[in-house]
């Protein structure tokens, strides 16, 4: 097995749209799924991240952009179209090392004819603007005409796959015969944002230029570029095509002339110096993000392929964009960003590629005016993030959808899951412990710590019979039950939120007092305000048991229905227990981690015996209908000693897209079951977390057949270099660092390795 390569070897277009998700190249910047050319079945997409539009859908959704991948080919009048022709030798091939796309088949068409057709893509990492693709062609039993057509469709809509909710968010605005190449220039309904599509084609063998004539046409939306060539049995031309994207998100000039010109600077440095250097920056990708697995083929093909797609996800250019829930891959949730970001992929950035787990926090910023503006509206103070936000961040979650059985139902999220709030406060905390990154704080993460805690002094209520703070009507990140009160997840985590900003601004006051009191204006802030913080912190009603052992996820959950899963199928995953007449949310089965996922981001403040009893009491009524559930409850079950579901979860987590085990990969990426893969291996399996004391710690455990484990992180600038291997544990770094490793301090310094026995 090549633990570096996604294949597939059988063709059946039924499967398209799941395979065009998997084999999705982005770079951050942009994402285009992975369409065959030579098939119209699927659901192709193109989407430059914060390309957003409203117009006739119920919310603003990202745009699927004008279509750049037409490439067809007729050997004299007959179309190559994979659904018509007769398919030998067909596989495809996801490189993930190199970022590379691979696709291989013989097409036989009605007339007999076969050709040989290879095809590589890439996306560039190194010009973001950049992507391409090569053809190589060879005639197998004929010699004759054969025409190449490169188009650009601009018919593209958004949820093509349903009628209901098809919107088509742009008009065409210009097309061009570019010299070189094709240009379809589009301008979105709402904000009228530009964005060009640049194409052409560069045919050679042996002897050079390949290209007889060529005809230029417009055909309504499409623009496309018709060459003829004469090809000979047995011999192999070789097609380059050169693709440049740009929009006026990231550039305000005259993007044809900017489009044009970087269409030849790309076709003079040539389509392979330009792979080079795209598998150039991958290699160092790679040489940050990898994570090692010997002795378990699976779980490191699996592991690779959560890394890959996250780190092509995101890129430290932007900061007026983050990674939506399916991220480029696709229009699930409308290309929104949910919690998913900061809780599920920001801790993969945060230890791997720090400047981008800063842009992602830097697009909160960015979005700071919507949150305010989304606090207003609802008639509370400070910043209130979206559940669901698009390029403003401004509230963007529908209001109605439909449930398991197809009924349109109300959604609720957008108006009662506050918990973003502090789930963003969080990614800030981590990011801050992580790098040391001063200046992120004091210019932008305190900024946010305070303004979302000023929401919570206006959202939480004071019972006076209770003398305690309350959070009535939320939705945890269980989604099963509906607007309920004190939500321990929520409570908690705003106690914390507004603990943190207390800390924080103390901080800040002596770091720099100017920027303390600047913002304390800004912000409408003053003593008294945090006085009162204090004692809304230090009076938050947590629910719990009796005993004090087990966490009520919310007032009143213990008094539900006690419907437990009794029943796994072949999959492994819950089977839905007989409700016994109630309605779902009547009982205590819950949709994903919600007590547990507490304890994954807070494990310092609960004991190992708290954490234990409420794994084994939520386990059971956990029914994972969300794929950011199986990962945290491997992470929790590893600290608690359940090592044999921590693995299956591991496995379900990290195959959610490959095995499509949520059942609708057709739609976009899982980013937060990717996120949480990488957690699962690194918090779970190796154990790192940092002590309340600030000090990174390791206490790993391996499955049996697990023979090395071994990855990087970074540590408040140091890069460290980690290898669990069955009998010892070997650690480098390129600065002094503190590591306890199962409890016991170890002080490690530049280039002397640690080695300790296990
Ligand atoms: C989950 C949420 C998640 C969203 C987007 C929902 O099904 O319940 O927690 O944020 O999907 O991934």
């Amino acid at each position: 097995m090549d633990l570096w390569k996604i294949s597939l070897n059988e063709y059946n277009n039924y499967d398209n749209k799941k395979y065009e998700t998997l084999f999705t190249l982005a770079n951050g910047y942009r994402g285009i799924r992975g369409a065959l050319e030579f098939s119209s079945k699927g659901n192709r997409g193109n989407y430059i991240a914060g390309i957003f539009d409203k117009s006739q859908s119920q919310v603003t959704e990202i745009v699927n952009l004008q279509d750049p991948l037409g490439f067809n080919i007729y050997i004299e009048d007959e179309k190559v179209d994979m659904d018509e022709c007769v398919l030998d030798n067909f596989n495809r091939e996801l490189d993930m090392q190199s970022g590379v796309l691979n696709t291989r088949f013989i097409a036989t068409t009605k007339k007999g004819k076969s050709i040989d057709i290879r095809c590589e893509r890439f996306v560039s990492r190194n010009k973001i603007n950049r992507w391409a693709s090569k053809y190589e062609l060879t005639p197998l039993n004929f010699n004759g005409k054969v025409f190449i057509e490169n188009y650009i469709d601009g018919s593209v809509t958004n949820g093509a796959w349903d009628v209901m909710n098809k919107n088509k968010h742009f008009k065409v605005k210009s097309i061009f015969d570019s010299n070189p190449g094709i240009a379809l220039t589009i301008e979105t309904n709402d904000n009228n944002m530009k964005s060009l599509e640049l194409t052409t084609l560069m045919g050679e063998n042996e002897r050079g230029n390949i290209f007889k004539t060529r005809r230029y046409s417009e055909f309504g939306e499409t623009v496309s570029e018709v060459y003829e060539t004469y090809m000979t049995e047995g011999k192999t031309a070789t097609i380059f095509k050169y693709g440049i994207s740009l929009s006026d998100k990231d550039m305000k000039c005259d993007l044809f002339t900017a489009g044009t010109s970087e269409l030849k600077d790309f076709i003079k440095d040539g389509y392979g110096a330009e792979l080079e250097e795209h598998k150039k920056i991958w290699r160092k990708i790679w040489d940050e993000i990898d994570i090692k697995i010997s002795g378990d083929e699976k779980a490191q093909l699996g592991i690779r392929f959560n890394l890959f797609q996250l780190a092509a996800s995101a890129y430290d250019g932007d900061t007026k964009v983050s990674i939506a829930a399916k991220a480029l891959h696709g229009e699930g949730y409308k290309g929104h960003i949910f919690w998913d970001t900061e809780v599920f992929m920001l801790p993969f950035f945060i230890y791997t590629r720090p400047k981008v787990a800063k842009a992602l926090l830097m697009y909160r910023y960015n979005t700071l005016k919507g949150a305010r503006e989304n606090a207003a509206i609802t008639g509370y103070k400070g910043a209130r993030f979206a559940w669901e936000a698009a390029d403003e961040g401004l509230e963007v979650t529908p209001k109605w959808g439909f449930d398991y059985d197809g009924n349109a139902v109300r959604i609720w999220t957008g108006d009662e899951e506050y918990h973003i709030n502090s789930d963003i406060a969080f990614g800030i905390v981590e990011y801050y412990r992580a790098t040391n990154d001063k200046e992120f704080l004091v210019n932008y993460g305190i900024e946010i710590l305070l303004d979302t805690a000023k929401f919570w002094q206006s959202r939480v209520e004071y019972s006076k019979a209770e003398d305690r703070y309350e959070i009535s009507s939320v939705i945890g990140p269980d989604e099963f039950h509906e607007h309920v009160d004190n939500n321990v997840f929520t409570n908690y985590l705003a106690k914390w939120n507004i603990e943190k900003a207390l800390f924080f601004k103390d901080w800040l006051k002596t770091e720099d007092n100017v920027v303390y009191k600047v913002l304390c204006s800004k912000l409408g802030l003053n003593d008294e305000d945090f006085k009162l913080w204090d004692i809304m912190a230090e009076k938050m009603y947590i629910p719990k048991s009796e005993d004090g052992m087990i966490i009520e996820q919310f007032q009143g959950y213990f008094d539900l229905a006690d419907i437990k899963i009794t029943q796994y199928d072949e999959n492994e995953m819950p089977v839905w227990p007989d409700f016994e007449g109630n309605k779902l949310g009547e009982t205590q089965l819950i949709k994903q981690a919600d007590v547990a996922q507490l304890m994954i981001m807070l494990p310092e403040e609960f004991t190992d015996e708290v954490k234990k009893s409420n794994y084994e009491y939520y386990e059971k009524r956990t029914m994972h209908k969300s794929s950011l559930s199986p990962s945290m409850y491997s992470i929790l079950g590893l600290a608690v000693g359940d090592r044999q579901n921590a693995y299956k979860y591991f496995m379900k987590a990290i195959f959610t897209d490959l095995e499509d085990n949520q059942g609708n990969t057709d739609f976009g990426l899982h980013a937060a079951a990717s996120g949480g893969s990488w957690q699962s291996a690194i918090f779970g399996f190796v154990g790192l977390r940092v002590n309340k004391e600030g000090i990174l710690n390791i206490n790993p455990w391996l499955p049996e057949q697990w023979e090395d484990l071994s990855f990087n992180i970074n540590w408040k600038g140091s890069r460290v270099s980690i290898s669990i291997l069955k009998d010892k544990i070997k650690v480098d770094s390129t600065g002094k660092i503190t590591l306890n490793i199962y409890d016991k301090k170890y002080l490690i310094d530049k280039e002397k390795q640690l080695v300790i026995a296990r």
